[in-house]
């Protein structure tokens, strides 16, 4: 099995720096998922190390080799598209057996094939029908029944679950996840869904304006964002981020709201006040994910804890969770609480926030201090 290197990968379309020097060390076996918003680069990203794009500059290695000028079909790569595009005509069977059949391949071996993936993937009643007697789901399906017939070395994924419904992605997901498991394919799959990344990846590649952000286990993104953007992009509803300055007083502390709307001075725990000890006055960011503040008193009490008073702007009752929005600063702030604490509109409402899993950001750099 192999992992895949990129080593100072750019890739320009005319004058425009689309890719601008990645590097990235994907381990043989592992899940990487390249997440970003729509236009940052990472169906290039996927396709330069698929062959079906030619590099500007750098370069890119499956396994021990060196493949910048090694064509797709002998990169020993299958891929998985948005679009799964079938034949057809041709029936289910025809349609995973296409590229085997132009490659010659014996009947049996082409049976085995047909044989173990068509039930792994739950299509093995459907080979005698065409893609037009199939749902979505069954087409997506079938597509990626086509990719692994191959047994490919890697596998790349470019958003193969968008155009699924709700319900059927979040099955496809799972499904996808447990062929990886049981196949255990270096694969590589592109989305902008940060849900979807967090659940399929044992890495997350956060990409921007074509770079990578943050390159870690789901968890660490989540739970350590190198920066504003990262921490921004993952996590729905997404984290609170509220501008301040640091102020020194009986400790460190965040002083928000300096220009209008309500103000606030939320105390840093010493983990985060040392780190800054000496940067009073600083313009920061206070990052709140919405999780981490609940109504006061409903949690096991715990170190560094914060409690103040808002009156409730939207109750948003989502079934498991109740989503409180409040006003500091002149910003909208969310807090997710049980439901059995929701108030309505205008309500007083007494909250309590971990500050210990607060995050702090350098206002001018968007890093994470
Ligand atoms: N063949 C191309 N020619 C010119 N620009 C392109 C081409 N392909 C992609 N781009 C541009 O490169 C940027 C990244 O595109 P893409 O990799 O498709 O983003 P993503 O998959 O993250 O949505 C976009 O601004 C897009 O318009
Ligand atoms: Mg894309």
């Amino acid at each position: 099995m192999s992992g895949i290197r990129l080593d100072k990968v750019c890739k320009n379309f005319g004058a425009t720096e689309v890719i601008k020097g990645i590097d990235l060390e994907i381990e043989p076996g592992e899940f990487v998922v390249l997440v970003g918003p729509s236009g940052c680069g990472k169906s290039t990203l996927l396709n330069l190390i698929a062959g079906l794009e030619t590099l500007t500059s750098g370069n890119i290695f499956i396994g021990d080799r060196k493949v910048n000028e090694v064509p797709p079909r002998d990169r020993d790569i299958a891929m998985v598209f948005q679009s799964y595009a079938l034949y057809p005509t041709k029936t289910v069977r025809e349609n995973i057996t296409f590229g085997m059949e132009t490659r010659r391949i014996p009947r049996d071996v082409q049976d085995a094939a047909v044989k173990e993936f068509a039930t792994l993937l739950q299509i093995d009643k459907l080979l005698a029908r065409k893609p037009g007697q199939l749902s979505g789901g069954q087409r997506q399906r079938v597509a990626m029944g086509r990719a692994l017939v191959r047994k490919p070395d890697v596998f790349l994924f470019d958003e193969p679950l968008s155009n699924l419904d709700a319900k059927l992605r979040i099955e496809m997901r799972t499904e996808i996840k447990k062929l990886h498991q049981r196949l255990g394919k270096t694969s590589v799959y592109v989305t902008h869904d940060q849900i979807e990344a967090m659940t399929l990846a044992t890495r997350i590649a956060v990409m921007d304006l074509g770079h990578i952000r943050q390159f870690a286990d789901p968890a660490t993104v989540y739970e350590d964002p190198a920066d504003l953007f990262v921490a921004g992009f993952m996590g729905s509803p997404p984290m609170n981020m509220i501008p301040g300055k640091l102020v020194r007083e009986d400790g460190m502390h965040v002083d928000c709201g300096g220009n209008g709307g309500t103000p606030m001075r939320f105390p840093l725990p010493d983990a985060i006040a040392r780190r800054v000890a000496d940067q009073e006055g600083m313009d920061v960011v206070l990052g709140l994910r919405p999780e981490t503040i609940f109504a006061a008193g409903t949690e096991l009490p715990g170190p560094n804890r914060y409690i103040f008073e808002r009156p409730v702007v939207v109750e948003e009752p989502t079934g498991p969770d109740t989503m409180i929005v409040f006003e500091i600063a002149g910003l909208d702030l969310i807090a997710r609480v049980r439901p059995q604490d929701g108030k309505p509109q205008g309500t007083s409402f007494r909250f309590e926030v971990e500050m210990d899993r607060a995050k702090l950001f350098d206002a001018k750099t968007g890093l994470r201090l």
